[in-house]
């Protein structure tokens, strides 16, 4: 069974009037705001990641599954038909939201990162050629700079990319001197999820227009917190993640206009996208289900309808007016941190506020760290935006991410965490550095063999339950590591997945076998500690012994598991893996 009737919308303005917005009761339906972390209430400002859940979402996705669990689209049982029904239901609330002139025009997809390669693939290779050119900006995220390359990998089309100023702010034009002949296409972020930018997406689309450019708007940022209107926007294609809108994970659109889409080739084949299927050759089926192969995510795309509906009760217009409120008292509090810069001050911005802390210097990830042991969850990284990091000579920097049930005592939170922080680093005394260039001294083994040091390291330990004494002790190792010469801060010597700037260089101690000596540093004191930890076991031992010692269940002992995210048990195995390579090397 297949629904080949598409819901069409008479032009209407949709702004309603907004209800009071009643902060109290807001935050009153998200039970995830409700707990404790590391013994404090937890403040939630990383949702340009993502956001949190309503509990109306929550019991879409409950009912679904309890109740109306189906495949879509094949069978003619009720509960297919109730699970079919749904399904359908959430693509006309995602029309009208978008107030998209079809339903046919709305495509579920995973994510924003999904619809953009589905538009790159379906309509940038049937549409483009060598010498082409796609246009975006330095503001954009991976998801909307990789999948372009991968198409001028496979059909020499070009990319051009549209410069920004020291605040953040699109150089237009630039932008207008880009858009030439051999423009095929425009594909730009909404609102950059670092800066916090809102592009001016109307004037950027009516130039490509007069030009006969279609344009992509990357609305992964802008959809929770602005009104978007596709039409009015006049933009061709647009994409979002469900996640970032209140809605669950795995689930995304793609706005097409219907007559592109009609001429794009489906990107993947299957099941239900089809018309007919024989050996000699197989028709397609209409849309948008040419573009749904295989079986959707049909819960997802159900509690997305349930989040579009909740911020829809609540109003876009309400939403953006709160949020706006808070952004402009969080950049006013922001700046009472002392040797805070703020990223990104462009004249419209939404909720976003990427900082970095630079006197005295501490690395986001430290930043990062220690807000979450207050409470506050933050972003820290590159965000996704390597070449925009790039533009302003950083690697990583801090992001605090308004949502919609924010309040002012969270700003109040994030404010005092930092001025903790920079009060802390400021009366810390740092250990003297030798002069850079100097030939590197590397450490003594601290015991006879890796194990007798893991001990040493478990029994202290095991002494020290507290996390935050835990947490201390890593970092006053890290102190006490002996620098890398500024020399050795290579390419080659680089590190990778660490959340932060990792050097780390070996050799093979004079008038030895095997032995091997190891230096590392990080510009992320947590990091420091870690190599420390490391250093201890491993350095001035034998390439033998640090290839035989279980480093895994060194780290269970320890307790690192524990109390590290993913993401620095990643980077730690990054580096053990670096040793093991060069000590294999070095035997
Ligand atoms: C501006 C922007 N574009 C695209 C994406 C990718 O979204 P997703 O990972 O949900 O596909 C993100 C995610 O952070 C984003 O912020």
């Amino acid at each position: 069974m297949s629904i080949q009737t598409s819901q069409v919308l008479p032009r209407t303005p949709r702004n309603r009037p907004a209800a009071a917005y009643d902060l109290r009761r807001v935050r009153e339906d998200f039970p995830i705001l409700r707990q404790k972390v590391h013994g404090k209430p937890l403040v939630y400002l990383d949702n340009s990641a993502t956001t949190q859940k309503p509990q109306v979402v929550l019991d879409a996705l409950q009912h679904y599954y309890t109740t109306d669990n189906a495949n879509v689209h094949r069978a003619v049982h009720l509960l297919s038909e109730r699970a079919t029904r749904a399904y359908e239901e959430a693509r006309v609330k995602v029309q009208r939201f978008l107030n998209a002139a079809e339903s046919r025009e709305i495509l579920f997809v995973r994510g924003t990162t999904e619809a953009i390669n589905l538009v790159a693939q379906a309509y940038g290779r049937r549409n483009l050629a060598a010498g082409d050119e796609i246009v975006i900006s330095y503001m954009e995220h991976h998801s909307n700079i990789v999948p372009w390359q991968i198409l001028c990998e496979q059909t020499g089309a070009v990319l051009r990319v549209v410069p920004i100023d020291d605040r953040g702010e699109l150089l237009l034009d630039e932008y207008r001197k880009l858009l030439g002949p051999r423009t095929k296409l425009v594909s730009i972020v909404q609102l950059s999820n670092v800066l916090g930018t809102i592009n001016p997406v109307r004037e950027i689309i009516a130039l490509a227009h007069r030009q006969g450019v279609p344009v992509l708007l990357d609305g992964a940022q802008a959809v929770a917190h602005l009104p978007v209107d596709v039409r009015e926007l006049d933009c061709d294609f647009y994409a979002f993640s469900g996640h970032k809108l209140y809605g669950p994970t795995g689930i995304g659109v793609l706005y097409g206009k219907a007559a592109l889409l009609e001429a794009m080739p489906p990107w993947q084949g299957g099941g239900d996208m089809i018309h007919s299927v024989s050996f000699e050759g197989t028709t397609y089926n209409v849309l948008p289900y040419k573009f749904e192969a295989g079986t959707p995510h049909i819960c997802g795309a159900i509690g997305l309808g349930a989040a579009i509906d909740y911020v829809q009760s609540l109003g876009m217009g309400a939403i953006a007016a709160h949020e706006g409120e808070l952004l402009a008292y969080a950049t006013a509090r922001l700046a009472e941190v002392p040797g805070l810069r703020l990223l990104g001050t462009a004249e419209r911005k939404g909720g976003v506020l990427s900082f970095v802390l630079e006197e005295p210097p501490i690395a986001a990830l430290d930043v990062g760290t220690q807000l979450d042991h207050e409470g506050v969850a933050i972003r820290t990284g590159h965000h996704c935006c390597q070449p925009l990091m790039d533009r302003y000579g950083l690697s990583s920097a801090a992001r605090a991410s308004l949502g919609l049930y924010n309040t002012r005592e969270d700003v109040d939170a994030l404010v005092a965490g930092l001025l903790k922080i920079v009060a802390a680093e400021t009366a810390r005394s740092r250990p003297q550095q030798v002069s850079s260039g100097a030939a590197p001294v590397y450490p003594e083994a601290v015991a006879a063999t890796p194990e007798e040091a893991a001990e040493e390291l478990i029994e202290l330990f095991d002494f020290l339950s507290d996390r935050e004494d835990r947490y201390r002790y890593i970092i006053d190792l890290g102190d006490q590591l002996l620098p890398l010469p500024e020399t050795e801060k290579t390419e080659a010597n680089r590190i990778y997945g660490c959340q932060s700037r990792v050097y780390l260089i070996a050799r093979k101690r004079p008038e030895t076998d095997d032995v091997v000596d190891f230096l590392a540093e990080s510009d992320a004191d947590i990091v420091c500690g870690l190599i420390a930890i490391l250093q201890r076991v491993f350095s001035g031992q034998s390439a033998r012994r640090i290839l035989a010692f279980d480093v895994e269940i060194f780290f269970k002992r320890l307790g690192l598991d524990q109390h590290l995210t993913l993401g620095r048990r990643n980077g730690l195995a990054s580096m053990v893996q670096r040793i093991r390579t060069l000590a294999q090397q070095l035997a």
